[in-house]
Protein backbone atom coordinates (compact mmCIF):
# COMPACT_ATOMS: atom_id res chain seq x y z
CA UNK A 1 0.00 0.00 0.00
CA UNK A 2 1.16 3.69 -0.73
CA UNK A 3 1.71 5.30 2.04
CA UNK A 4 3.42 8.93 0.10
CA UNK A 5 0.93 11.76 0.15
CA UNK A 6 1.78 14.16 -2.52
CA UNK A 7 -1.67 15.32 -3.30
CA UNK A 8 -5.52 14.48 -2.29
CA UNK A 9 -6.73 14.38 -6.28
CA UNK A 10 -7.77 10.51 -5.03
CA UNK A 11 -8.61 11.10 -1.50
CA UNK A 12 -12.44 10.42 -1.35
CA UNK A 13 -14.81 11.88 1.65
CA UNK A 14 -14.36 8.91 3.50
CA UNK A 15 -10.78 9.38 3.16
CA UNK A 16 -10.92 12.70 4.22
CA UNK A 17 -12.74 12.05 7.35
CA UNK A 18 -10.76 9.30 8.69
CA UNK A 19 -7.96 11.46 8.74
CA UNK A 20 -9.25 14.35 10.55
CA UNK A 21 -11.02 11.84 12.96
CA UNK A 22 -7.12 10.45 13.97
CA UNK A 23 -6.38 13.74 13.80
CA UNK A 24 -8.84 15.12 16.72
CA UNK A 25 -8.13 11.95 18.72
CA UNK A 26 -4.70 12.97 18.73
CA UNK A 27 -5.79 16.46 19.82
CA UNK A 28 -8.30 14.97 22.83
CA UNK A 29 -5.01 12.88 23.49
CA UNK A 30 -7.35 9.56 22.79
CA UNK A 31 -4.57 7.91 21.45
CA UNK A 32 -1.53 6.76 22.74
CA UNK A 33 1.48 8.96 21.36
CA UNK A 34 5.22 8.29 21.75
CA UNK A 35 5.15 5.00 20.46
CA UNK A 36 6.99 5.06 17.41
CA UNK A 37 10.64 5.36 19.33
CA UNK A 38 12.02 3.22 16.95
CA UNK A 39 11.50 5.45 14.12
CA UNK A 40 13.62 7.99 12.33
CA UNK A 41 11.66 11.37 10.04
CA UNK A 42 13.88 13.34 8.19
CA UNK A 43 12.72 16.61 6.97
CA UNK A 44 13.82 18.23 3.73
CA UNK A 45 12.91 21.78 3.37
CA UNK A 46 14.40 23.05 -0.23
CA UNK A 47 12.24 26.17 0.49
CA UNK A 48 11.79 28.39 4.03
CA UNK A 49 8.70 27.24 6.09
CA UNK A 50 8.31 27.92 9.51
CA UNK A 51 4.88 26.04 9.93
CA UNK A 52 4.80 22.95 7.79
CA UNK A 53 8.87 22.07 8.94
CA UNK A 54 8.25 22.56 12.48
CA UNK A 55 5.08 21.72 12.78
CA UNK A 56 5.86 18.23 11.20
CA UNK A 57 8.71 18.14 13.85
CA UNK A 58 6.38 18.66 16.95
CA UNK A 59 3.61 16.32 15.85
CA UNK A 60 7.01 13.56 14.81
CA UNK A 61 8.21 13.92 18.41
CA UNK A 62 5.09 13.15 20.28
CA UNK A 63 4.77 10.40 18.39
CA UNK A 64 8.16 9.07 20.02
CA UNK A 65 10.45 9.88 16.50
CA UNK A 66 13.36 11.51 16.19
CA UNK A 67 13.92 13.71 13.38
CA UNK A 68 16.72 14.70 11.07
CA UNK A 69 16.57 18.30 9.98
CA UNK A 70 18.08 18.55 6.36
CA UNK A 71 19.93 21.98 6.24
CA UNK A 72 20.13 22.56 2.14
CA UNK A 73 22.57 24.80 2.41
CA UNK A 74 25.57 22.53 3.82
CA UNK A 75 23.99 19.60 1.89
CA UNK A 76 25.86 18.05 -1.23
CA UNK A 77 23.06 19.24 -3.45
CA UNK A 78 25.51 22.32 -3.39
CA UNK A 79 27.97 19.95 -5.09
CA UNK A 80 25.50 18.96 -7.68
CA UNK A 81 23.62 16.45 -6.10
CA UNK A 82 19.55 16.31 -7.55
CA UNK A 83 16.77 16.13 -5.19
CA UNK A 84 16.09 12.42 -6.50
CA UNK A 85 19.66 11.66 -5.53
CA UNK A 86 19.34 13.18 -2.04
CA UNK A 87 16.15 11.32 -1.49
CA UNK A 88 17.23 7.96 -2.30
CA UNK A 89 20.11 8.80 -0.11
CA UNK A 90 18.43 9.12 3.11
CA UNK A 91 15.94 6.16 2.31
CA UNK A 92 19.08 3.93 2.06
CA UNK A 93 20.07 5.63 5.57
CA UNK A 94 16.81 3.64 6.62
CA UNK A 95 14.86 6.55 7.46
CA UNK A 96 11.09 5.93 8.15
CA UNK A 97 9.65 8.75 6.39
CA UNK A 98 10.64 11.87 4.55
CA UNK A 99 8.78 15.48 4.29
CA UNK A 100 9.42 17.33 1.41
CA UNK A 101 9.07 20.96 0.18
CA UNK A 102 10.56 21.47 -2.85
CA UNK A 103 10.27 24.78 -5.38
CA UNK A 104 9.55 22.82 -8.26
CA UNK A 105 5.42 21.81 -9.22
CA UNK A 106 5.34 18.16 -8.75
CA UNK A 107 9.04 17.44 -8.04
CA UNK A 108 8.09 13.74 -7.66
CA UNK A 109 6.79 13.48 -10.91
CA UNK A 110 9.38 11.26 -12.54
CA UNK A 111 10.40 9.62 -9.76
CA UNK A 112 8.09 8.47 -7.40
CA UNK A 113 7.43 5.08 -7.43
CA UNK A 114 11.28 4.19 -7.56
CA UNK A 115 10.97 5.05 -3.72
CA UNK A 116 9.98 3.03 -1.55
CA UNK A 117 10.20 4.91 1.61
CA UNK A 118 6.80 7.21 2.46
CA UNK A 119 7.06 10.91 1.43
CA UNK A 120 4.81 13.83 2.97
CA UNK A 121 4.57 16.31 0.68
CA UNK A 122 4.83 19.90 2.54
CA UNK A 123 4.11 22.04 -0.70
CA UNK A 124 5.46 21.88 -4.07
CA UNK A 125 5.86 25.11 -5.86
CA UNK A 126 2.88 26.43 -6.71
CA UNK A 127 1.10 22.98 -7.10
CA UNK A 128 -0.08 21.24 -3.75
CA UNK A 129 0.01 21.32 -0.18
CA UNK A 130 -1.67 18.69 0.79
CA UNK A 131 -1.12 18.62 4.84
CA UNK A 132 -2.39 22.40 4.78
CA UNK A 133 -5.84 21.49 3.04
CA UNK A 134 -5.99 18.86 5.71
CA UNK A 135 -4.96 21.17 8.56
CA UNK A 136 -7.84 24.00 7.27
CA UNK A 137 -10.40 21.23 7.11
CA UNK A 138 -10.51 20.15 10.64
CA UNK A 139 -10.19 24.04 11.48
CA UNK A 140 -13.59 24.29 9.31
CA UNK A 141 -15.42 20.87 10.67
CA UNK A 142 -14.50 21.53 14.37
CA UNK A 143 -16.32 25.30 13.58
CA UNK A 144 -18.96 24.07 11.86
CA UNK A 145 -19.33 20.14 11.97
CA UNK A 146 -19.70 19.24 8.79
CA UNK A 147 -18.60 20.57 5.13
CA UNK A 148 -21.66 20.27 2.80
CA UNK A 149 -23.06 23.47 2.11
CA UNK A 150 -20.77 25.69 3.17
CA UNK A 151 -19.57 28.44 0.89
CA UNK A 152 -16.00 29.25 1.04
CA UNK A 153 -14.20 32.81 -0.28
CA UNK A 154 -10.59 32.05 -1.37
CA UNK A 155 -9.05 35.84 -1.78
CA UNK A 156 -5.63 36.81 -3.48
CA UNK A 157 -3.32 34.90 -5.58
CA UNK A 158 -5.36 32.27 -6.75
CA UNK A 159 -2.37 32.04 -9.32
CA UNK A 160 0.50 31.19 -7.48
CA UNK A 161 -1.34 29.92 -4.10
CA UNK A 162 -0.81 26.01 -3.43
CA UNK A 163 -2.94 26.16 -0.50
CA UNK A 164 -5.56 27.67 -3.06
CA UNK A 165 -5.41 24.91 -6.10
CA UNK A 166 -5.61 21.93 -3.27
CA UNK A 167 -8.47 23.85 -0.93
CA UNK A 168 -10.90 24.17 -4.33
CA UNK A 169 -10.35 20.44 -5.34
CA UNK A 170 -11.00 19.05 -2.12
CA UNK A 171 -13.82 21.63 -0.46
CA UNK A 172 -15.71 21.16 -3.80
CA UNK A 173 -15.69 17.40 -3.17
CA UNK A 174 -16.49 17.42 0.02
CA UNK A 175 -19.67 19.57 -0.98
CA UNK A 176 -18.76 23.10 -0.75
CA UNK A 177 -19.34 26.13 -2.72
CA UNK A 178 -16.37 27.50 -3.60
CA UNK A 179 -15.92 30.85 -5.12
CA UNK A 180 -11.99 33.07 -5.69
CA UNK A 181 -12.03 36.66 -5.51
CA UNK A 182 -9.28 38.15 -7.19
CA UNK A 183 -7.88 40.05 -10.40
CA UNK A 184 -8.24 39.00 -13.27
CA UNK A 185 -3.99 38.30 -13.84
CA UNK A 186 -4.38 36.04 -10.77
CA UNK A 187 -7.83 34.22 -11.01
CA UNK A 188 -7.69 30.32 -11.79
CA UNK A 189 -10.43 28.77 -13.18
CA UNK A 190 -11.88 25.55 -11.83
CA UNK A 191 -13.78 27.75 -8.76
CA UNK A 192 -17.00 30.78 -9.35
CA UNK A 193 -15.68 34.03 -9.73
CA UNK A 194 -17.01 36.45 -6.70
CA UNK A 195 -16.96 39.99 -5.96
CA UNK A 196 -14.78 40.45 -2.48
CA UNK A 197 -16.90 42.94 -0.70
CA UNK A 198 -20.28 42.03 -1.87
CA UNK A 199 -19.99 38.41 -1.77
CA UNK A 200 -18.26 38.85 1.09
CA UNK A 201 -21.61 38.93 3.42
CA UNK A 202 -23.13 35.63 2.35
CA UNK A 203 -20.01 33.51 2.98
CA UNK A 204 -19.07 31.10 5.51
CA UNK A 205 -15.48 30.98 5.39
CA UNK A 206 -13.08 33.55 3.87
CA UNK A 207 -9.67 32.86 3.01
CA UNK A 208 -7.13 34.70 2.45
CA UNK A 209 -3.82 34.16 0.74
CA UNK A 210 -0.07 35.90 0.78
CA UNK A 211 0.93 37.40 -2.01
CA UNK A 212 3.46 35.75 -3.23
CA UNK A 213 6.28 38.15 -4.13
CA UNK A 214 9.00 35.35 -4.75
CA UNK A 215 6.91 33.61 -7.41
CA UNK A 216 5.34 36.79 -9.06
CA UNK A 217 7.22 37.50 -12.56
CA UNK A 218 9.06 40.85 -12.42
CA UNK A 219 6.84 42.50 -14.73
CA UNK A 220 4.07 41.28 -12.06
CA UNK A 221 4.74 43.22 -8.92
CA UNK A 222 2.15 46.09 -10.11
CA UNK A 223 -0.54 43.81 -9.11
CA UNK A 224 -0.19 44.98 -5.50
CA UNK A 225 -1.82 48.35 -6.54
CA UNK A 226 -4.94 46.38 -7.55
CA UNK A 227 -5.00 43.92 -4.96
CA UNK A 228 -5.17 46.83 -2.20
CA UNK A 229 -9.09 46.42 -2.94
CA UNK A 230 -8.96 42.62 -1.29
CA UNK A 231 -7.81 43.54 2.05
CA UNK A 232 -9.67 42.38 4.69
CA UNK A 233 -10.39 45.37 7.18
CA UNK A 234 -12.02 45.39 10.23
CA UNK A 235 -14.96 47.26 8.44
CA UNK A 236 -15.38 44.19 6.10
CA UNK A 237 -15.64 41.85 9.05
CA UNK A 238 -18.11 44.19 10.51
CA UNK A 239 -20.33 42.72 7.16
CA UNK A 240 -19.82 38.70 7.52
CA UNK A 241 -21.84 36.66 9.22
CA UNK A 242 -21.76 36.11 12.94
CA UNK A 243 -20.64 33.07 13.05
CA UNK A 244 -18.71 33.18 9.48
CA UNK A 245 -14.63 32.36 10.02
CA UNK A 246 -11.37 33.72 8.93
CA UNK A 247 -8.89 31.86 7.73
CA UNK A 248 -4.95 32.24 6.24
CA UNK A 249 -2.30 29.77 5.66
CA UNK A 250 -0.25 31.94 6.72
CA UNK A 251 2.59 33.72 6.81
CA UNK A 252 0.42 36.77 6.62
CA UNK A 253 1.61 39.98 5.14
CA UNK A 254 0.22 42.51 8.07
CA UNK A 255 -1.45 45.91 6.49
CA UNK A 256 -1.41 43.95 2.97
CA UNK A 257 -4.08 41.03 2.41
CA UNK A 258 -5.42 41.49 6.10
CA UNK A 259 -5.83 44.07 8.72
CA UNK A 260 -3.28 44.32 11.63
CA UNK A 261 -6.62 44.04 13.96
CA UNK A 262 -8.09 41.23 11.71
CA UNK A 263 -5.40 38.56 12.69
CA UNK A 264 -6.69 38.00 15.89
CA UNK A 265 -9.91 39.30 15.69
CA UNK A 266 -12.59 36.59 17.86
CA UNK A 267 -13.92 35.31 13.95
CA UNK A 268 -10.45 34.49 12.80
CA UNK A 269 -8.80 30.76 13.26
CA UNK A 270 -5.43 31.35 11.52
CA UNK A 271 -4.02 30.30 15.16
CA UNK A 272 -6.36 27.16 15.87
CA UNK A 273 -4.69 26.47 11.96
CA UNK A 274 -1.31 26.18 13.32
CA UNK A 275 -2.37 24.47 16.14
CA UNK A 276 -4.96 21.82 14.12
CA UNK A 277 -1.24 21.48 12.14
CA UNK A 278 -0.10 19.34 14.38
CA UNK A 279 -2.24 16.53 15.21
CA UNK A 280 -2.90 16.11 11.32
CA UNK A 281 0.16 15.77 10.87
CA UNK A 282 0.22 13.41 13.60
CA UNK A 283 -2.07 11.15 12.09
CA UNK A 284 -0.46 11.52 8.69
CA UNK A 285 3.05 10.55 10.01
CA UNK A 286 1.48 7.49 12.06
CA UNK A 287 -0.38 6.40 8.95
CA UNK A 288 2.85 6.63 7.06
CA UNK A 289 5.35 4.61 9.39
CA UNK A 290 2.70 2.59 11.24
CA UNK A 291 3.07 -1.50 10.47
CA UNK A 292 3.83 -1.72 6.29
CA UNK A 293 4.58 1.67 6.29
CA UNK A 294 6.96 1.27 3.51
CA UNK A 295 5.65 0.75 0.38
CA UNK A 296 5.11 -2.75 -0.94
N1 LIG B 1 1.29 27.58 5.76
C1 LIG B 1 2.56 27.26 5.49
O1 LIG B 1 2.86 26.41 4.65
O2 LIG B 1 3.46 27.97 6.25
P1 LIG B 1 5.03 27.78 6.16
O3 LIG B 1 5.47 28.25 4.79
O4 LIG B 1 5.60 28.62 7.27
O5 LIG B 1 5.34 26.33 6.32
Amino acid sequence: MNKSLFNLDDWTKEDVNQCLNEALAFKKAEKIVNYHQEKVVANLFFEPSTRTHYSFDVAAHKLGCKTLNFNEKVSSTKKGESLYDTIKTFEALGVDAMVVRHPENEYYKTWENKIKTPILNGGDGSGNHPTQSLLDLLTIKEHFGHFEGLKVMIVGDLKYSRVAKTNMKIMQKLGMEVFGASIDELYVNGIKKANFKTDLPHMDVVMLLRYQFERFAEQENYHLDYLKNYKLTKALVETMKPNAIIMHPAPFNRGIEIDDEVVECSQSKIFDQMSNGVFVRMALINRAISDQGKQN
